[in-house]
C-alpha cells in the first residue's frame, strides 16, 4: 500500500464564486457556495452534483482560470515552499505552473488552427522541456526533442485509436470523440502534480473509454493527484478514490424574503 504524504497536494478552503450576469442587469448568480476539499498525491477525487451546480466552474477555478469571491485554494507545488494559492496568484505563476505542474482535459478542445494534432500535443512536451526552456539548444537540438517529442505524442494516439491519418491534420474538423482524444492526449502526455478532468470520456466509445481509466490509473498511481468530473458512473466508480459532492446553495434570502 502507498503511504499518504501528510500535506494534501490540493487544499481548497471554503470557496465561493458568484458570476455577475450582464445582460441581466448585472444580476448574481451564487454558484460555488463554500467549496472545501483535500486532494493528496495519487487520489483522484470525483466531483458530482447535478448539472448547473457549478463543478466545471470549480474545476476552472482549480486551474487559476476563474478568481473567487472568497477562500482559498493552495497547491502544493514540486518545487518545495509554501503553498500557492491559485485564486490570488499572478497570471504569470500561474503560467509556470501549468507547464510542467497542472493539466487540465476541458470538455472542449481549444481551436487551434492549421497546427496537426500531433504537434498540438508534442507542444505541450516541448513547452515543459527544461533543456529548451533554457534557451541553450541550438536547431540540430530542437529537432532531437521534436522528434522524440513526436515519438511519444504518436504513442498516445496509437494508443487511444485515433487513426493514423488524421495525426498531422488540423483537430478542428475531427469529430467530437476526435478531437476528446486529442484533449486527452495533451492532458496526460506530461506527467502533472495536479490533473483536472472535465468530463474526459463524454463522447468516447467502451474501448477507448477503457484506455482512459487505464490511463487515469497510471496517473494515480505515479503519484498525480485528481479532481474530476465523471458523467459515466462507470467511468467514476473504476477511478474515483472518493466522491465529494458539491454543496448546495444555502438560500438566506428564502427566509429573509
Ligand atoms: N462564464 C460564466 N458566466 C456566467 N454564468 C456562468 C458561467 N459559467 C457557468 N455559468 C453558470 O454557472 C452555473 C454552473 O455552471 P457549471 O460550472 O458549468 O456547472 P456544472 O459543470 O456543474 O454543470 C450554471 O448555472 C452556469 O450557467
Ligand atoms: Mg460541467
Amino acid at each position: 500500500m502507498m503511504m499518504k504524504s501528510i500535506m494534501p497536494v490540493l487544499s481548497v478552503q471554503d470557496v465561493r464564486k458568484h458570476f455577475t450576469l450582464h445582460l441581466r442587469s448585472g444580476q448574481a448568480l451564487p454558484v460555488l457556495h463554500g467549496v472545501s476539499l483535500d486532494v493528496h498525491a495519487g487520489e483522484c477525487v470525483a466531483l458530482v452534483g447535478a448539472s448547473g451546480q457549478g463543478k466545471s466552474t470549480l474545476i476552472k477555478c482549480l486551474y487559476g482560470s476563474y478568481g473567487v469571491d472568497s477562500g482559498r485554494i493552495l497547491f502544493a507545488s514540486e518545487q518545495g515552499g509554501a503553498p500557492v494559492d491559485l485564486a490570488q496568484a499572478q497570471a504569470q505563476q500561474v503560467l509556470d505552473l501549468r507547464r510542467r505542474e497542472l493539466a487540465y482535459v476541458s470538455q472542449f478542445l481549444r481551436a487551434l488552427p492549421r497546427v496537426g494534432a500531433l504537434d498540438v500535443v508534442a507542444e505541450r512536451l516541448l513547452q515543459a522541456d527544461p533543456l529548451l526552456l533554457s534557451g541553450q539548444v541550438d536547431d540540430a537540438g530542437w529537432q532531437a526533442a521534436q522528434l522524440t517529442a513526436r515519438a511519444r505524442v504518436a504513442e498516445l494516439f496509437a494508443r487511444l485509436n485515433l487513426p493514423e491519418a488524421i495525426w498531422d491534420l488540423p483537430p478542428a474538423t475531427f469529430s467530437g470523440g476526435e478531437q476528446q482524444r486529442v484533449n486527452i492526449a495533451r492532458g496526460f502526455v506530461q506527467p502533472a502534480r495536479l490533473l483536472l478532468l472535465d468530463e474526459p470520456t463524454a463522447s468516447l466509445d467502451a474501448m477507448n473509454r477503457r484506455v482512459v481509466i487505464e490511463m487515469i490509473a497510471a496517473a494515480k498511481a505515479a503519484g498525480t493527484a485528481i479532481v474530476g468530473i465523471f458523467h459515466d458512473e462507470e467511468v467514476r466508480e473504476a477511478v474515483a478514490s472518493r466522491c465529494v459532492a458539491l454543496p448546495p446553495a444555502a438560500q438566506p434570502e428564502r427566509i429573509l424574503v
